[in-house]
């Protein structure tokens, strides 16, 4: 596993309408056992389903397209934004 250290960076999650989450390809995710998934070589940036239709799971793989996800929300008006971070 890559030794990776904590920063003080705010890490933005991206929600693509009717998409996954988009993130910096910065992070380590485990599975309940602790086990981590190994992300995407050379990407700069990880998609994570948030549609339930992948059949690459915990990733997109792109399946949000056909199957009717509706994932449009969006943040309180009132929300600081990723611009004011
Ligand atoms: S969000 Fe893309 S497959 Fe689920």
């Amino acid at each position: 596993m890559r030794d990776l250290t904590m920063s003080d960076e705010l890490l933005t999650i991206r929600c693509r309408e009717n998409g996954p989450f988009v993130l910096p390809a910065k992070f380590v995710l485990v599975d309940h056992l602790g086990n981590a998934f190994p992300l995407p070589v050379g990407k700069e940036n990880v998609a994570l389903c948030r549609c339930g239709a992948s059949k690459n799971k915990p990733f997109c793989d792109g399946s949000h397209k056909t199957c009717g996800f509706d994932g449009a929300q969006t943040a309180p008006v009132s929300a600081q934004s990723a611009s004011d971070a």
